[in-house]
């Protein structure tokens, strides 16, 4: 009897183990991910009031550049930004498909309003709406990772 409830022990513990060993992290961030496009951040159906035409990438393009670039790069892949592997949660890839897959709607909110309580500011009063809805544009059409180069700001 005793060695049997020994052995049921082991089991579950094996089996908790066992859990532990699968990353619940995953599924957390995918929840966290979930909740975020589908509940927190709204403005889902606002179309893009501009053109997505050669000059409004190069406007959101040079938009991007006053300050985004300082977390997330030229690239808007975090390529030469220095504390990119510091921060919780971490500044991701804007080419990522987790970001890819909000509507311009959702993007531009996340834009006015930033992302709390992670280090994403928001910009509304600080870029106007012009150059907002073109950066979403620029989004759309970021350059290759590593080809733009390191911002200014950290080239010493
Ligand atoms: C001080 C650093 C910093 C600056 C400046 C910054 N960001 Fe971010 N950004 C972050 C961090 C950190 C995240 C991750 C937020 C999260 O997932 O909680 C992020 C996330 C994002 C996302 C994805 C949001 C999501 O829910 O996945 C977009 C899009 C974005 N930033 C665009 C921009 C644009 C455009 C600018 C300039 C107008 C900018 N960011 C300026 C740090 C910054």
């Amino acid at each position: 009897m005793r060695s049997l409830s020994l052995l049921i022990i082991s089991i579950l513990a094996i089996g908790l183990a066992g859990c532990k060993a699968t990353p619940p992290a995953k599924f957390e961030t995918k929840s966290v991910v979930f909740a975020k496009h589908h509940i927190f951040v709204g403005n889902r159906k606002q179309k893009n009031p501009l053109p997505d035409t050669v000059q409004t990438r190069a406007d959101g393009k040079e938009a991007f550049t006053h300050y985004c670039v300082a977390c997330h790069g030229m690239d808007g892949q975090n390529t030469g930004v220095p504390f990119v592997d510091h921060l919780s949660p971490p500044v991701p890839s804007l080419a990522s498909p987790d970001v890819q897959q909000y509507t311009d709607g959702q993007l531009k909110w996340v834009l006015d309003n930033g992302i709390w309580p992670s280090g994403m500011p928001g910009s509304k009063g600080t870029l106007s709406d012009d150059e907002l809805w073109s950066i979403v544009v620029f989004l759309r059409h970021l350059p290759p990772a590593g080809s733009q180069g390191t911002p200014d700001m950290y080239n010493h």
